[in-house]
């Protein structure tokens, strides 16, 4: 006598002849590891922990920001510092989930035609990016990097700064609705037009809990109303310097958790 098959193998049948129920188990399956994924999303208050230091971008940085995106610094540039020991050796301390937490779009990219931004911020003066930016090879001659020089002359439009703030506000970025209200002149403040800076400053800092969080100064030398250039060195040199790692212990990081 044939050994029954057993009760799994007898009702497989039922998938194999409905395709329609077939592609309703499919999507039963796909679901269980999908909702694992998905559901501590929502309940879990914050998935990335909290760094002291970090703060979102002063609207003169992210002008600059929207600069390095509208210009494709990002196709050539990448900025996340991988936790391997070369990349921890050339560029610094690999990069932490909540050091690019502000960015909208993140910027951390996977081509290095150049080398890795993530934490450029103080490595050169604003002299050597301008005269970088305007022409790359008359600092480093075998520079495949394009020319930017027309940054300089462009004077930059603030007429939506505001209107960036409240967006990124709306994506959760702390801006206050002061901060909002005031961005063209904060902006214009911390390239080192005559205006009030310590609201900027004080405003800013609070959120990074960290005093003088914020670098005020002309930052192409040029005085008057900001360039594009200003906003591109002002973001350029506060990448990657939020985040003081000489008050963290070795293995601070690791035992924070
Ligand atoms: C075609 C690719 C390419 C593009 C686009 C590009 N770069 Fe570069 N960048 C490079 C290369 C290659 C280097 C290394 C040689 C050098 O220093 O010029 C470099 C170097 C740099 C450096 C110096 C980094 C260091 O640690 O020495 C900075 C800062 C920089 N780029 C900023 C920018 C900005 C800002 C933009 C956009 C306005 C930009 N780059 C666009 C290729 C590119």
């Amino acid at each position: 006598m044939a050994a029954r098959p057993n009760w799994l193998l007898r009702n497989h049948k039922i998938f194999e002849k409905h395709t329609f129920i077939l592609l309703v188990g499919i999507l039963v399956v796909v679901a269980i590891g999908g909702l694992i994924e998905i559901v501590p999303l929502f309940y879990l208050k914050n998935t990335i922990e909290k760094v002291e230091g970090m703060r979102p971008y002063t609207p003169l940085e992210l002008a600059g920001q929207s600069i390095y995106v509208r210009e494709g610094c990002n196709v050539c540039h990448s900025q996340m510092i991988r936790p391997l020991r070369d990349e921890v050796e050339r560029y610094g301390h690999y990069s932490l989930a909540a050091e690019s937490m502000y960015d909208h779009p993140f910027q951390w990219g996977s081509k290095r035609t150049g080398p890795d931004l993530a934490r450029v911020g103080g490595k050169y003066s604003d002299e050597w990016q301008k005269q970088h930016l305007i022409d790359p090879r008359s600092l480093v001659p075998e520079s495949i990097m394009p020319p930017y020089a027309f940054l300089e002359g462009r004077t930059l439009d603030l007429s939506n700064i505001s209107a960036d703030l409240k967006a990124l506000k709306l994506e959760g970025v702390p801006y206050t609705r002061a901060m909002v209200e005031t961005a063209a002149d904060d902006a214009r403040a911390q390239a080192g037009m005559d205006l009030d800076a310590q609201t900027l400053q004080d405003g800013y800092s609070a959120l990074a809990g960290r005093k003088g969080s914020v670098t005020i100064r002309d930052f192409d030398g040029e005085p008057g109303e900001p360039s594009e250039m200003d906003a591109l060195i002002a973001y350029l040199q506060m990448l990657g310097t939020l985040v003081d790692f000489k008050t963290y212990e070795a293995g601070d990081l690791q035992n924070q958790r």
